[in-house]
């Protein structure tokens, strides 16, 4: 079955406890947008809003870091075991050394592609990372539609991962719905971050349980 990540900037901000405790019995975690307004035109949350979420929740956090340079970012998380710290393969800083000090943390490591991005700028770090992020949106705002080229971007990270008998999971963020989450499945990605399908519906909760079905 392939994990839903419920992507809070879609919630309601003011009310994100509530949002957690209505989605828990069903996500398999949370995925967080950090924003800088520099590599992306819009804004979130800091480390101290984001610590504090974690503290709501037993569940892994993703934490999407979409900011000109992590370096110093990584630095100030304090995340439940099994979370995940994701950097651009676009941002500035070490990519190795960043992915390297995130491992160093006992947190996963992820490297997140933008949609116009060769697939082939992260091959060389395949090896050390948890997961791969595929954006299937430009980044920065929840509610956009799907991209299809997207998908071309499964056959080689699919075939390098047989290949070479490695272990990360393919994940895809960004207009995530009921129409394409069964096919994107069957074409093996292993989580989705959705936000507007979920919080969008009149019932989250039904929602979230219907896509984890068709994802299935
Ligand atoms: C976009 C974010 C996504 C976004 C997804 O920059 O990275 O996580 O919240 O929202 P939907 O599912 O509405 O595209
Ligand atoms: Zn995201």
């Amino acid at each position: 079955m392939a994990e839903i990540y419920p992507s809070l900037i879609a919630g309601d901000l003011m009310n994100l406890r509530k949002e957690i405790q209505t989605l828990d019995p069903e996500a398999d975690g949370y995925h967080i947008d950090v924003m800088d307004y520099s590599f992306v035109p819009n804004l979130t949350w800091g480390p101290e809003q984001i610590n504090q979420i974690a503290d709501s929740t037993e569940k892994p956090l993703y934490v999407h870091l979409m900011v000109d340079d992590p370096t110093n970012w990584i630095e100030k998380f304090s995340l439940p075991s099994h979370s995940t710290l994701g950097i651009h393969i676009e941002s500035k800083g070490e990519i190795r050394k960043n992915l390297l000090r995130i491992k160093d943390k006992h947190l996963q490591a992820s490297v997140v592609v933008n949609p116009e991005t060769n697939i082939d700028l992260i091959f060389p770090y395949l090896d050390i990372i948890d997961s791969v992020l595929l954006m299937s949106v430009q980044p920065g705002f929840s509610g956009q539609p799907f991209l299809p080229s997207v998908i071309e971007k499964l056959d080689p990270l699919l075939g390098y991962r047989q290949t070479d008998s490695l272990k990360f999971k393919i994940g895809m963020d960004g207009g995530i719905n009921k129409k394409n989450i069964m096919d994107l499945k069957k074409r093996q990605v292993d989580w989705f971050a959705v936000g507007s399908a979920i919080f969008d519906a009149p019932n989250r909760l039904k929602a979230l349980r219907e896509l984890k079905k068709l994802a299935s």
